[in-house]
């Protein structure tokens, strides 16, 4: 099974801001749910709130303390090793072999070290926000495809799309 990382990130490493992206970016969200479709999305609970729904064709996985929590749609999880539990089960089910995890900032560190690989939109921007990917090492990650895409019309910034494969 492998683990997937899949995150927007500003040149300053910032991806969001007041519980919302940043920037709007029209032509990475068409992009993002290429690379998600069909398989279990993981989550922590803030940035479902910012989506403020389940994403159709994907099993979304939501981590929360809150054993209250619930949304139409959506699975809980208590925690990061029990969210992973849950996708590994709905992807065998599923017929894929990868797990998407979506973000925040938490979220993308607790399973940055146990990724095998990342899909990392670079958006050409440097916005304020509050919440940051963690560095990507290059001793570690390995970029193995980069794509340029100029600005769309619904677009506020130029971006690059890349690939990054454990070395
Ligand atoms: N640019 C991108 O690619 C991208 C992607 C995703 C999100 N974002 C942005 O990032 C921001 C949201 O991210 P965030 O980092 O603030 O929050 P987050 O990681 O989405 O959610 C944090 C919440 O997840 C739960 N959680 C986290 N770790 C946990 C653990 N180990 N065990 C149990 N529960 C855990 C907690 O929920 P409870 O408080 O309910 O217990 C915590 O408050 C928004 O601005 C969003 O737009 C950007």
């Amino acid at each position: 099974m492998k683990i997937v990382l899949v995150a927007a990130i500003g040149e300053n490493n910032v991806i969001g801001r007041d519980g919302q992206l940043p920037w709007r970016l029209k032509s990475d969200l068409a992009h993002f749910r290429k690379l998600t479709i069909d398989k279990p999305v993981v989550m922590g609970r803030k940035t479902f709130q910012s989506i403020g729904r389940a994403l159709d064709r994907r099993t979304n996985i939501v981590i929360t303390r809150d054993a209250t929590f619930a949304a139409p749609g959506v699975l809980t999880a208590a925690s990061f090793p029990a969210a992973l539990d849950l996708a590994r089960k709905d992807a065998v089910a599923r017929g894929t072999d990868e797990i998407m995890i979506v973000g925040g900032s938490d979220i993308f560190a607790a399973s940055l070290p146990l990724a095998d690989r990342l899909e990392i939109t670079h958006v050409r921007a440097s916005p304020e926000g509050d919440v940051t990917f963690p560095p990507i090492d290059p001793t570690i990650w390995r970029e193995v495809s980069r794509t340029e895409h100029a600005a769309g019309p619904q677009d506020d910034a130029s971006f690059a799309v890349a690939a990054y494969l454990r070395r």
